[in-house]
């Protein structure tokens, strides 16, 4: 039985610029893949590390935070507090086999749709490269066993 391996992406976004940039790439008419499902938030400094990895365990294959400019959160640290976090997660993954590639902190502003429908594709790419989240383990086998064909071919 072939599984055909669509990546599934997470983009947490800060209700005040990147879930707007989010929305001008809409807006504009931007192609972005449709992998990515976006969950808005009041700001990126409520997302904790434990929202990441949760994420990662209901099977998401990439996750990115993104948020407003260094120096624009209107809850002043926010975004400081999430690229730590974030950066905190890199490496539990790395710490349980998992790549830490497949989380990133973005900045986008709300003026900013191109960056969005750029950060979009850029993440759906890197889910494509690295396969199916590992906690979906059929299709992760399915997909590894097509990586090994092509090589033999
Ligand atoms: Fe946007 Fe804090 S309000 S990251």
């Amino acid at each position: 039985m072939s599984i055909e391996y669509y990546p599934e992406v997470l983009g947490i976004c800060c209700r005040w610029c990147s879930y707007t940039g989010a929305d001008l790439a809409g807006a504009m008419r931007l192609q972005y893949p449709p992998a990515v499902k976006i969950m808005m938030v009041p700001c990126t400094g409520r997302v904790d590390i434990l929202h990441i990895l949760k994420a990662f365990e209901a099977g998401w294959d990439a996750v990115f935070v993104s948020g407003c400019h260094e120096g624009d959160c209107h809850y002043l640290s926010g975004n400081i507090q999430a690229r730590k976090r974030v950066a905190k997660v890199k490496k539990v993954l790395a710490e349980i086999g998992l790549e830490p590639e497949r989380v990133e902190m973005f900045w986008v502003s709300s003026s900013e749709g191109p960056k969005f429908a750029q950060v979009a594709q850029e993440m759906t790419e890197r889910a494509m490269k690295l396969g199916p989240n590992p906690v979906k383990r059929q299709e992760r086998e399915a997909w590894l066993a097509e990586q090994q064909k092509v090589a033999a071919a």
